[in-house]
C-alpha cells in the first residue's frame, strides 16, 4: 500500500479550520481528522471531575477512549468509542474545558498516539494546533491559520446562529482570547506554526480564496 499522504492544518480558535479541512479532505478523496473534536470528547466524557484526577486515575480513564474514522472527504465521522462525536461537544463550556485538559502531558501524550495511530495507515487532512510541530512534523504540506480574535469571535457566532443556538459577541471574543493564551503558553505543545508551514492570515480573505490558496500550495508542491 502506497505511503498514508498527510496535510496539517493548525491555527487558534475560530479560524475555520474544520470548514477547510472538509473542503480539502473532500477535494483530495481522504479523510479529515478533527483533533479539537478528540479533545472535545475527552473533555465531555471525562467532565469538570476529570481536572481533580491524579495522573494514575486519568490515565485509566483514557484508556476508555477509543477513536476512530469513517468515511472520507467532508462526510468523515469521527467516532469516539463507536459513537458519532456530535454537537454535544460544541459549547462554550467544553471547549474551556478541553482547552485546560490539553495542559495536561498525559492527555497530550494519549492524543498523541491516538492521532498518529490514526494517521499511520490512512490519508488525511489533520486540523489541530500541533499537527505540524508535535503528531505529524514529517508532513509533507503544512498550514498554519490565523485571522484577528474579533474576526474569528464574529465566524464563531455565526457557527452558533447556523446551529440554532443563542451565543454574545464580546464574551465569544473574550472567551476566544482566553483560549488563545492558554493555547499559545503551554509548555507542552504549544499552538505555534511548525519552520517550514505555509502562514496564511485569513483575517481579510474569505474560504474560497483561502481554500485555492490551500489547494494550489499543495498541486504546486505535487507538481513542482
Ligand atoms: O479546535 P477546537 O476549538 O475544537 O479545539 C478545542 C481545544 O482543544 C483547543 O482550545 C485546544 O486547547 C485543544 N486542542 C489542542 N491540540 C489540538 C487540537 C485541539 O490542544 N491538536
Amino acid at each position: 500500500m502506497a505511503e498514508p499522504i498527510i496535510v496539517t492544518l493548525d491555527g487558534p480558535a475560530g479560524v475555520g479550520k474544520t470548514t477547510l479541512a472538509k473542503r480539502v479532505a473532500q477535494e483530495l478523496g481522504v479523510a479529515y481528522l478533527d483533533t479539537g473534536g478528540m479533545f472535545r470528547a475527552t473533555a465531555h466524557a471525562l467532565g469538570q471531575d476529570g481536572l481533580q484526577l491524579s495522573n494514575e486515575e486519568l490515565a485509566n480513564e483514557l484508556e476508555k477512549l477509543r477513536f476512530s474514522l469513517q468515511g472520507s472527504g467532508a462526510d468523515t465521522v469521527l467516532l469516539c468509542n463507536n459513537r458519532p462525536v456530535g454537537d454535544e461537544v460544541r459549547t462554550e463550556a467544553v471547549s474551556m474545558l478541553a482547552s485546560t485538559m490539553a495542559t495536561k502531558p498525559i492527555v497530550r501524550e494519549f492524543q498523541k498516539q491516538a492521532q498518529q495511530a490514526l494517521g499511520a495507515d490512512t490519508s488525511l487532512v489533520a486540523e489541530g494546533r500541533d499537527m505540524g510541530t508535535v503528531i505529524f512534523p514529517q508532513a509533507p504540506h503544512k498550514f498554519f491559520l490565523d485571522a484577528r480574535p474579533e474576526e474569528r469571535a464574529q465566524r464563531r457566532l455565526r457557527q452558533y446562529q447556523a446551529m440554532g443556538k443563542d451565543a454574545d459577541l464580546a464574551e465569544l471574543t473574550q472567551s476566544i482570547r482566553a483560549r488563545d493564551e492558554q493555547d499559545r503558553n503551554r509548555t507542552v505543545a504549544p499552538l505555534k506554526p511548525a519552520d517550514d508551514a505555509h502562514i496564511i492570515d485569513t483575517s481579510e480573505l474569505d474560504k474560497e480564496q483561502v481554500f485555492q490558496e490551500i489547494i494550489g500550495s499543495i498541486q504546486g508542491n505535487v507538481n513542482g
